[in-house]
């Protein structure tokens, strides 16, 4: 990309993390972001406002409403502490549905951990790429006591209330704050999810979805895409993201299993 001046880009950075809704988002992030928008637009009140567009579209959009980390974590660790673990289940998914992307899962949760591990080798370590709310749906997956999860996402608020999560749930790990276009976490993991996500980091970059599948240290790969919009609408979106994701691994010598459940096409992919 063209250099552009990097007072504007410092301009821009610190005026979209003024903003309450933007204001927990990586800052590499958005100053990557911000640069694309200053070089297409010139003008720096124009290139903030495309800026937070495009944080919206790729981030926020899936906010349901204004996150209440403390609140949530509190009814984690009470419905924790009381022993009840039905209670406990019903805290998780009540959180999760305040991503609409995990909402979306939330009424095939038990056929999906099932019908996808069914199909894996016994699991020793999980990455969550572009993770959203979905570690929480941690409780319905059938793992060993011994797994290790690791989340990444961009929003510091979300990931820190993962982490606090994260020890209420029967795994070790950790999750981390990563722009995964630029920093594609790099350690062996088992399985990795990247769910959803590819659509939406192709928002920003063309070659990312790529990138990603071909650099995740990962014996298998989970890589789902919804099967309809934000909205609702349904588009042919799972026709044209079946041929998009087979473009993506045509000349690979992974074999790939296709599943598809209401609401999420999954495609199981073995790269060992
Ligand atoms: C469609 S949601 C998918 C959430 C989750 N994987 C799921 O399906 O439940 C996309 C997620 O990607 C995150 N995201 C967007 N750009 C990202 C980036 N460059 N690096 C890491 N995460 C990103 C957003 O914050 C959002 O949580």
């Amino acid at each position: 990309m063209k250099e552009v001046d990097s007072q504007q880009v410092d301009q821009l950075t610190e005026a979209v993390l003024a903003s309450a809704k933007y204001k927990s988002i990586d800052d590499d992030f958005i100053r990557y972001i911000g640069k694309q928008e200053l070089f297409k637009h010139h003008n720096l009140k124009e290139a903030i406002k495309s800026t937070k567009n495009k944080l919206h579209q790729v981030g926020g959009a899936y906010q349901t409403s204004t996150p209440r980390y403390s609140i949530w974590l509190d009814e984690l660790k009470f419905a924790k502490r009381s022993g009840d673990e039905a209670h406990f289940l019903d805290m998780c998914k009540w959180i999760m549905q305040y991503h609409s992307s995990t909402r979306e899962r939330l009424p095939i949760l038990e056929q999906f951990y099932s019908i996808i591990f069914a199909n894996l080798p016994p699991i020793d370590s999980i990455m969550d790429i572009a993770c959203g709310l979905h570690p929480l749906a941690v409780p319905w997956m059938p793992l060993s006591e011994h797994v290790q999860y690791f989340a990444y996402d961009i929003y510091e608020d979300m990931i820190g209330f993962l982490n606090a999560s994260l020890a209420f749930m029967a795994v070790q790990g950790f999750g981390k704050v990563c722009d995964v276009i630029h920093s594609c976490p790099t350690q062996k993991v088992d399985v990795a999810f990247i769910l959803k996500a590819i659509p939406c980091l192709e928002q920003v970059d063309k070659q990312a979805g790529l990138r990603l599948l071909e650099t995740i240290n990962a014996g298998h790969l989970v890589v789902s895409f919804p099967a309809h919009s934000l909205g609702g609408k349904n588009k042919s979106m799972v026709t044209n993201y079946e041929s998009r994701f087979y473009k993506l691994v045509e000349h690979k010598p992974w074999s790939i299993q296709r599943f598809e459940f209401p609401g999420e096409l999954v495609f199981l992919v073995n790269k060992s």
